[in-house]
């Protein structure tokens, strides 16, 4: 039988997921998989960007951990591609690796004042709320009237994080410095834009109707933004969706708006063209542009400009891709130039032994369920390109363990996030809480390490 030593780059849903695939459709081979992840604990974006009061979405953690927990894939946390672990050394150790290194920051939006003190990236206070720990541990929430850029879900979840009452987040598994950040927030008012119609958004029902079971928030919705043209009229009764948004949103029109002490207003048709900022180059107000329908599905300007007084500014506007040492990129869409999972080079031709699969191949859109066709389709192609796979001089498991304690990296493994985990569980217990979690990276470490756990974990 032949060996297959693939290395995993990534242990988020899209890297466990092929990992699961490869060892279930794997005929003919005796595979050894080897999972490489920055952070010390895995699940990337389930962890790290579910919100944490969505426990339904984040229990898909327990799927995963049942995947890794069976024994048969090894993970090597707290490594980083690119200066712990390199391109070389996988051509050295392995017969091919896959990146599944999806996306973690904000993609640009190049509006005047963007730059200004009070506007901030949704990728950033995501990371911020969910506590990864390469984030800072503070964040400013002063603003008393914030907005809200774009119509996507990550719109409506940094929206509800932000106007949703501290408390009402307690029971989950947010840490404490966070608490703590959103219990002291003066938010009276969310505003949220959308560039298109209510018919033409990227949000599903279901998030959308979670605002507005939001305790002491009023929803507000304005009456001129639902003169629908055809094709937004066609869209509300052929698509399922849009129908079930739309009736969401009639329901907010016709409710009396209440004397709730924080409200959160949707505005549509609502294109944002500038940060408005002070003499001390901090944001005071979001300029818009109002737009109309085009009968396609798009919209046009209609040149009347508005603004609303805010001091802070959300651009949840989509994610990015970052770049990889030594791996093809395409900065235009921040995917790894493929085919079907298979990478290519600058001319188009597959690269032996090179895979993508998850966010970092098709880019950041989807749910967390797509990245397991993807991941099937990336390990088709795999398996059928053996030919081409690498020789490596050195398969020996044991070397990389030995590789990566020469160059001092302080790495954990399956155990080590045991450990981090039922610490993290443990720590929540008491306040009737999910678990709350370690941030700093170096007391995730020292946690999974079994070393003397540290005050601040
Ligand atoms: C804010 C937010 C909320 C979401 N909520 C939901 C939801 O409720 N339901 C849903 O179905 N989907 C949701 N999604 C979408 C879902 O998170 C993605 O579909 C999914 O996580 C993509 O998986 P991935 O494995 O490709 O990438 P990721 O989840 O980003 O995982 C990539 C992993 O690679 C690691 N990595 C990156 N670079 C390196 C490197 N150089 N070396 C080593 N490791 C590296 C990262 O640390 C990370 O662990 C949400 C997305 C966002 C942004
Ligand atoms: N609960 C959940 O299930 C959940 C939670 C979070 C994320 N996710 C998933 O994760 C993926 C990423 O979500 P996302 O919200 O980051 O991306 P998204 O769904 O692509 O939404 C991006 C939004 O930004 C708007 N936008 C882009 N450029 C803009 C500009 N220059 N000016 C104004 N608006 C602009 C887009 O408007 P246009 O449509 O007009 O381009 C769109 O409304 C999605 O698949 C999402 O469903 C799921």
């Amino acid at each position: 039988m032949s060996t297959l030593r693939l290395a995993i780059v990534g242990a988020g849903p899209a890297g466990i997921y092929a990992a699961d695939i490869l060892l279930r459709e794997a005929r003919g081979f005796d595979v050894s998989i080897d999972l490489f992840e920055q952070l010390p604990a895995p699940y990337g974006l389930v962890r790290y960007g579910v919100a944490p009061d969505h426990p339904r979405i984040k229990g898909i953690i327990n799927a995963l951990r049942d995947v890794l927990d069976r024994g048969d894939i090894r993970i090597f946390g707290n490594v980083h591609f690119g200066s712990d672990i390199t391109l070389a050394d996988l051509k050295r150790h392995y017969n091919a690796v896959i990146f599944a290194t999806g996306a973690i920051r904000d993609a640009e939006l190049g509006l005047p004042g963007v730059e200004l003190e009070g506007s901030y990236g949704a990728a950033d206070f995501v990371s911020w709320f969910d506590g990864h720990p390469d984030v800072p541990r503070t964040w400013p929430l002063t603003a008393e009237s914030v907005a809200v850029i774009g119509n996507g879900n990550v719109a409506l979840d940094v929206s509800r994080i932000l106007a949703k009452h501290a408390e009402d987040l307690l029971p989950t598994e947010i840490p404490d410095n966070v608490y703590q950040g959103l219990k002291a927030s003066p938010v009276t008012d969310v505003h949220v834009f959308g560039r298109r119609g209510p018919a033409q958004v990227k949000f599903t029902p279901l998030e959308l109707r979670e605002l507005g079971e939001m305790r002491d928030v009023d929803m507000i919705v304005a009456d001129e933004d639902f003169e629908y043209d055809e094709a937004s009229k066609t869209a509300i009764t052929t698509n399922k969706q849009i129908m079930v948004i739309d009736r969401v949103l009639q329901s907010w029109r016709k409710r009396p708006v209440g004397n709730a002490s924080r409200r959160l207003h949707l505005h549509f048709y609502a294109k944002p063209t500038e940060f408005v900022g002070d003499e001390h180059g901090r944001v005071t107000a979001i300029r818009y542009e109002r737009t109309k329908p085009d009968g396609q599905g798009g919209v046009v300007g209609t040149g009347e400009m508005r603004e609303i007084a805010v001091q802070a500014v959300y651009r949840a506007v989509g994610y990015f891709g970052s770049p990889l040492a030594d791996v093809p990129f395409d900065d235009r869409h921040g995917v790894i130039p493929n085919h079907e999972g298979q990478i290519l080079d600058a001319d188009n031709r597959q690269l032996p032994g090179m895979y993508a699969t998850g966010w970092i191949k098709r880019g950041p859109v989807g749910l967390i369920g797509h990245t397991k066709s993807d991941a099937m389709e990336t390990i088709q192609h795999l398996v059928t390109d053996q030919a081409s796979w690498w020789s490596p001089e050195q398969p020996s498991p044991d070397a990389i363990p030995e590789l990566l304690h020469e160059r001092g990296v302080r790495f954990t493994d399956l155990d080590g996030w045991h450990n981090l985990d039922a610490h993290e569980i443990a720590l929540g217990e008491p306040e009737g809480r999910a678990r709350i979690k370690v941030v700093p990276r170096e007391d995730m470490v020292a946690v999974s390490l079994g070393e003397e756990t540290p005050a601040t974990a």
